[in-house]
């Protein structure tokens, strides 16, 4: 792979849309070759995968095939526009990768380290990213950023449960992985937190 793979991850309502939002305009701004891209989707069929894990409906989907469906999304995403895109040399920003696997279904779903782990072996092949931020703000902050004190008062106890199981995921993650997961703190201003992305991927050498 030549280019380099950067993956931003997080909690609900970190901040993770908006500051793939300012890296990319700032990207266009200096004429860096990029692909910016989301999970779960980012292709036609990554999508129909997508609206099958998120119907309503499907309420008897048990965990496992929850996973192995985030999984087969990943694949296809990876194989079908992540992979050429490295091959071409660019950087390639994921909101949400496997990580996201690992906090929710891993750790907050109770699936396992393990099961996941195999799930996405299979899926992206070694794929790892070059670097993960982990935008580092706990859920409740985020939820009352996200919504304000209405959406918070909707918020059941086991959702808010989830989402903290969701935040301890994440933090037994950088410890597993200090290298490649760097936590910025969210809980600063929108351009504080830009700054510091933009600091970090240039001293890396992964951006100039
Ligand atoms: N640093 C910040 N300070 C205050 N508000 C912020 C900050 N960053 C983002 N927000 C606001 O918080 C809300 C959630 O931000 P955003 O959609 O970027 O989060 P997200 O991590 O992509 O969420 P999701 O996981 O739901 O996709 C938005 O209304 C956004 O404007
Ligand atoms: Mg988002």
């Amino acid at each position: 792979m030549k280019g380099k793979l950067i993956t931003f991850e997080g909690c609900e309502g970190c901040g993770k849309s908006t500051q793939v939002r300012l890296l990319q305009e700032y990207l266009q701004t200096t004429n860096q070759q990029f692909l910016m891209t989301r999970e779960p989707g980012g292709t036609k069929i990554s999508e129909k995968i997508r609206s099958i894990i998120l119907d309503k409906d499907n309420k008897e989907m048990v965990d496992e095939c929850e996973a192995l469906l985030y999984a087969s999304s990943r694949c296809q995403l990876l194989k079908e526009r992540v992979l050429p895109a490295l091959d071409r040399g660019e950087i390639v920003i994921i909101d949400r990768y496997y990580d996201s696997s690992f906090a929710y279904q891993a750790y907050a779903r109770g699936l396992g380290y393990d099961f996941v782990a195999a799930a996405n072996n299979f899926a992206i092949n070694n794929a790892q990213p070059d670097i993960t931020i982990f935008f580092d703000i706990d859920p409740y902050h985020a939820f009352l950023r996200k919504g304000g004190a209405d959406s918070t008062d909707r918020l059941e106890l086991a959702g808010m449960e989830f989402h903290n199981k969701v935040y301890n995921g994440y933090r037994a993650l950088m410890e597993k992985f200090p290298q490649r997961i760097i936590a910025i703190d969210a809980s600063m201003s929108v351009d504080a937190i830009h700054n510091d992305v933009i600091s970090l991927l240039k001293s890396k050498g992964f951006i100039q």
